[in-house]
């Protein structure tokens, strides 16, 4: 299914699906094979594919379409109605910015947009490097440390501007490190 769905793009739709993707795809393809091929499955077969791979990939809603023979606009009705799902690849260092009250009162929104200006995406966007991705949620339950940000799985609280531009550079520093040893794990 997957080959016939990549033969109907151009060059351009081809050239846009890098090789983290495609693997997703042929996974999907795979996963799909256990899904009984009923409409009643569309929910169950996207929160499948988001919770096995973070995201709904654009390929993989066609696939879904197919597979149960819905519309794929009754797919992306489907996708769109909740918001559990995501559009984009998580990055390998997701950022999510708490808006619930307590964090908005305390500056949240200044907060998601300094993250915004400082890796020059926007909230549920995934930098091209697939290193950052970025979503605004809703309260993560620490209201005392707000604003909160959770990035990976840690909890950064009292952010400011500046703590911002530190949890970059930190992730950064680390990359960079981990780069370094591996060059010299090579050599
Ligand atoms: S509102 Fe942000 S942690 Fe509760």
């Amino acid at each position: 299914m997957l080959d016939r769905i990549l033969a109907t793009l151009d060059e351009s739709e081809k050239a846009a699906i890098d090789e983290e993707e495609l693997a997703v795809l042929k996974a999907v393809a795979d996963e799909l094979l256990s899904v009984p091929q009923e409409s009643l499955q569309l929910l169950p077969a996207l929160q499948m594919i988001q919770t096995k791979h973070g995201y709904l990939p654009r390929l993989a809603l066609r696939m879904v379409a197919e597979h149960l023979a819905v519309t794929i606009g009754n797919v992306y009705g489907i996708a769109t109605f909740y918001n559990q799902f995501r559009f984009n690849p998580p990055g390998r260092n997701p950022i999510k910015v708490c808006l619930g009250t307590a964090c908005h009162v305390k500056g949240g929104e200044i907060i998601l947009e300094n993250f915004e200006r400082r890796l020059g995406i926007k909230e549920n966007e995934t930098s091209e490097d697939r290193e950052y991705s970025l979503e605004r949620v809703a309260c993560i339950g620490c209201c005392a440390l707000a604003p909160a940000v959770v990035v990976g799985e840690k909890v950064e609280a009292y952010v400011t501007p500046s703590k911002v531009e530190g949890i970059i550079t930190e992730i950064e520093v680390r990359k960079e490190m981990a780069a370094r040893e591996q060059e010299k794990n090579e050599d």
